[in-house]
């Protein structure tokens, strides 16, 4: 369930989620670039007064001063009728650059958003968002149960090629994830109502305005009282009319100055809500933060790379996936076969049991561990083949079976053995086999032969095994299956040359060559220049396996 939650969104979203995470990498350089090319005076250095006279001076005609949660400074102007916009040092009020926000900054922004649509497409980008705060939270639980709960998280993590890459990623990338995701998801149900939006806390014009002559912007006491670093925005009143006021914006509030005393009028602090939606922006874009957009920037650089290991992992495991032959019914079932597995690679030996118990007439009932029946009425051997996962815990097939287990009625003559899939190199070798061994028999099930541990699908311990039980059973069980079957090249005998037969010692010398025909593209290309074979070197185990078997007998 787990899986196909966090898969499901992945698979069918993947595309869509890599063009947002790459427009966001590209907008979350913005807040950083901002910063480097903006003058920050210090703390209490400079007043919103000190910063409006020294841009008046420079632009007699301000209209407006804008100040960015980055440091840019923008003034809003009127020269000889015709408007403009310039970015300006705050500490001197001079003109770095005419103001152009970059067209193409524009359009990426508008991908980001809305996919270059309209609302259609913001809200696709907020279902997505949404879709990724699921798979974000999946993937958490997923990557415990991997790595064996939750205080085992920061454990060096198992494994090779995608699934290792995709769960070393996803736990240095999960938070900046999450953190984007939530935010994303936040702000577009804000926009469409889903959400409550932040009580509009703008103030009224005031009523009242003194009227008298206005006083140089420098020297406005209102003004004098804060901080440059806290200006969002101050509008200048329209000239010469002396009941306008100026509009002052503050990253805590906002409110109107008046142009003659200076008093601050209706000013209106932000209200809790609207601080808290201020910050849901921020920690998104990483406005004013520009080490936060660097760090979520990084992290949005992973989704390409998630994607498409995501992809490669359920492309795996599909093309694992084994269709067993038709089972027979629980009631009607002589012999059962249970299987506990994570990554498929069990179920192919449970097919291959079930084949050969079949082929030996047997009735055969096979499933996943979690399908436990309460009673097996006819059936005389129950077989258990289970794999290990996470820190030596149950497989995902297998997780209900301890508690199933306690409402199982196992009649008389029912057997059991139990068969561990794992890997040596993990420290709880094959422990979920153990464990399931040991309740079966505080069950009190007869054990038909002792758990038996099959080290990375060893093909040999595997048919050894069966080897065993058939004697058990009294039945031909020749198990086979292989899930790692070797690449073979085939030959044909073309001399054989026996010696000491007349004095019963024989000995045969068997001359083989390559089968030419038979040999593929890759096989083709690897046999040329070394007199069609494959590589050998002295000490080498040579492997032979007659047509139509696929386990190797070894020669030194
Ligand atoms: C994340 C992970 C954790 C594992 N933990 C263990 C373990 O604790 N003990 C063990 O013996 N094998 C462990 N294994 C190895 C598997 O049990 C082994 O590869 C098995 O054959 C997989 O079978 P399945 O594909 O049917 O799940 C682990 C494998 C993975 C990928």
């Amino acid at each position: 369930m787990l899986r196909k939650l966090h898969g499901l969104p992945g698979l069918v979203a993947a595309l869509l989620l890599v063009v947002l995470a790459t427009s966001g990498v590209v907008l979350s350089v913005v807040p950083a670039l901002e910063r480097s090319a903006a003058t920050v005076p210090a703390a209490g250095e400079l007043s919103v007064a000190d910063l409006a006279e020294r841009v008046v001076a420079q632009y007699p005609g301000t209209e407006q001063i804008e100040r960015s949660l980055s440091g840019e400074v923008v003034v809003y102007y009127n020269r000889d009728g015709q408007p403009g916009a310039d970015l300006v040092n705050p500490l001197t009020g001079e003109g770095i650059a005419p103001y152009q926000p970059s067209t193409w900054l524009r359009w990426v922004k508008s991908l980001h958003r809305s996919f270059l649509m309209d609302d259609v497409g913001r809200m696709l980008a907020g279902f997505l968002a949404a879709l990724m705060v699921l798979i974000c939270l999946s993937g958490t639980f997923l990557l415990a149960r991997r790595l064996g709960g939750w205080k085992a998280m920061l454990r060096p993590i198992a494994g090779s090629g995608s699934p290792r890459i995709h769960a070393e990623l996803a736990r240095f990338a999960v938070i900046g994830l999450l953190l984007s995701a939530l935010t994303g998801s936040y702000m577009s149900a804000v926009r469409f109502g889903l959400l409550p939006e932040a009580a509009n806390t703008e103030p009224s014009f005031p009523a009242q305005v003194s009227g008298g002559t206005p006083a140089p912007v420098g020297s406005l006491i209102a003004l004098k009282s804060v901080d440059v670093n806290e200006l969002r925005e101050l509008v200048f009143p329209y000239p010469d009319d002396p009941t306008d006021v100026y509009s002052l914006s503050t990253t805590t509030g906002s409110g109107f100055v008046d142009q003659s005393t200076g008093e601050l009028l209706q000013y209106q602090p932000r209200s809790d809500g609207s601080q808290f939606q201020h910050w849901m922006i921020r920690l998104h874009t990483g406005e004013g933060l520009w080490w936060l957009g660097l760090i979520l920037g990084i992290v949005a650089l992973t989704v390409p790379v998630l994607s498409f290991t995501g992809l490669g992992i359920w492309w795996q495991r599909r093309s694992s996936s084994i269709r067993l032959d038709e089972s027979a019914s629980i009631e009607a079932a002589d012999a059962v076969i249970l299987v506990g597995s994570e990554g498929n690679t069990t179920w192919g030996f449970a097919k291959d049991l079930q084949n050969k118990l079949n082929q030996a007439g047997k009735k055969v009932h096979c499933a996943p561990m979690n399908d436990l029946a309460e009673h097996y009425p006819k059936a005389s051997v129950l077989f258990v083949l289970t794999s290990t996962y996470g820190d030596g815990d149950a497989p995902s097939s297998a997780n209900q079976f301890m508690t199933r287990l306690e409402r199982f009625q196992a009649g008389d003559r029912l057997e059991f053995a139990v068969l561990g899939f794992g890997d040596q190199q993990f420290p709880k070798f094959c422990q979920y086999a153990l464990d399931v061994n040991a309740a079966l028999g505080s069950k009190g099930l007869q054990q038909m032969h002792p758990v038996t541990r099959i080290d990375r699908g060893s093909a040999l311990q595997f048919r050894e095994w069966g080897e065993i039980i058939c004697e058990h059973m009294g039945i031909a069980l020749a198990l086979t299956h292989n899930p790692a079957p070797v690449v073979t090249s085939e030959f044909e005998l073309v001399e054989r040359v026996d010696y000491g037969v007349a004095v019963n010692a024989p000995t045969s010398i068997l001359r083989f060559k390559p089968v030419q025909s038979d040999r593929n593209l890759w096989q083709r290309l690897c046999f040329r220049n070394r007199q069609h074979l494959p590589d050998f070197e002295a000490g080498d185990l040579f492997g032979v396996a007659p047509p139509g078997d696929q386990a190797a007998r070894f020669y030194s």
